[in-house]
């Protein structure tokens, strides 16, 4: 099959597209034949080698997380998916080796929704992860609910954009920061108030909107944006990074949820988020597609920060 690898850790130059041999299929898997794979920050981070020391790994690795198409075949024990049926999937698994950069992936049956027929490939390719990462941490972890008021650190982004859209949907008011260029996008996802990330009191400026602090945070910066989070939360609040463990101190002496979460497949909740963003209920984030060819580019692009909403590749 025609994929994009990489056989050891390191620059964007290191992505070849070529042949490999199809993933294996086992019982309780689902192969699919992806026409769309998201690109994520985490899938350079992974080809730099920042997580080989958490996530086992094997080279020759595919990268990708986010996968869209139609099922190919299923394994031995699955039901309610056949072959042909259009579906998406976050395709993280225990080892890092068979990613979605590909023409095929296999997965758990547990890991794969059905994609509304209302969305293309591209568009539910743009959901696994940072939907889910959004869901898991504003619905399950924090609970997000009507009244509260959420604020979203790096809102332009792909989880930031899916997050703006599902805390608003909960009925909660929503705080974006974002550089000053994406304003206009986040404020059209739904966010009451976007706020320049680089500004130096943009503290003040959050403590502006909500006086006794937010009900939520969600990080998807880390570092001097998760220190300013724990001076803008209320006491009691929820935390939540998608880059670091919250400090402990700073959680205790403000009664604070908090957590690091690293984002786990969930074939159930991506069918929420998907049924959400096709009903119109939750926007979609903005989608820019390149062919899979152009998969180093796709990087670059991601680790220059030069990306609104997803970017996704198309395999032919
Ligand atoms: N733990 C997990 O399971 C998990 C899952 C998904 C993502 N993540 C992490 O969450 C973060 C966001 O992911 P994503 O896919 O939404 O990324 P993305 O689409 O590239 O968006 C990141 C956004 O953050 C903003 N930003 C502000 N300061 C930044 C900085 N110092 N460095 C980078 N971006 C900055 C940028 O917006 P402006 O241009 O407006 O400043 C950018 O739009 C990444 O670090 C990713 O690795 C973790």
């Amino acid at each position: 099959m025609k994929a994009a690898y990489y056989a050891r850790f390191g620059g964007a130059e290191l992505l070849n597209v070529g042949e490999l041999p199809e993933p294996p299929l086992a019982a309780g898997d689902v192969l699919i034949r992806v026409r769309a794979a998201g690109v994520n920050r985490l899938d350079w981070k992974i080809r730099q080698g920042a997580f080989k020391s958490t996530l086992p790994y094997a080279f020759p690795i595919i990268p990708g997380w986010d996968a869209a198409g139609e099922v190919a075949a299923v394994g031995e024990g699955v039901t309610g998916l056949s072959k042909g049926m259009r579906v998406m999937a976050c395709t993280r698994q225990p080892v890092v080796q068979w990613g979605a950069c590909a023409e095929y992936v296999a997965v758990p049956a547990s890991s794969v929704a059905q994609t509304p027929q209302s969305l293309d490939d591209p568009q539910a390719a743009a959901l696994p992860v940072a939907g889910l990462t959004a869901w898991q941490a504003l619905v399950e972890f924090a609970r997000v609910e009507a009244g509260q008021t959420v604020l979203v650190h790096g809102a332009a982004g792909g989880v930031g954009s899916l997050a703006v859209g599902i805390a608003r949907q909960r009925g909660a008011t929503v705080i974006g920061t974002a550089s000053p260029d994406q304003a206009d996008y986040v404020r059209a996802l739904g966010a009451d108030a976007v706020l320049d990330d680089a500004a130096p009191d943009l503290a003040a400026a959050i403590l502006a909107r909500a006086a006794d602090g937010v009900d939520v945070v969600l990080d998807t910066v880390g570092g001097e944006t998760l220190v300013l989070s724990y001076g803008v939360v209320k006491p009691g609040g929820t935390l939540v990074s998608l880059v670091e463990q919250p400090d402990l101190d700073q959680c205790a002496h403000k009664d604070l949820s908090a957590r690091q979460l690293l984002v786990r497949p969930d074939g159930g909740q991506l069918a929420e988020v998907a049924a959400l963003v096709a009903s119109g209920a939750v926007p979609l984030p903005e989608i820019q597609t390149l062919p899979l060819e152009r998969i180093a580019e796709a990087h670059r692009l991601s680790e220059a920060g030069q990306v609104r909403g997803k970017l996704v590749l198309t395999i032919s």
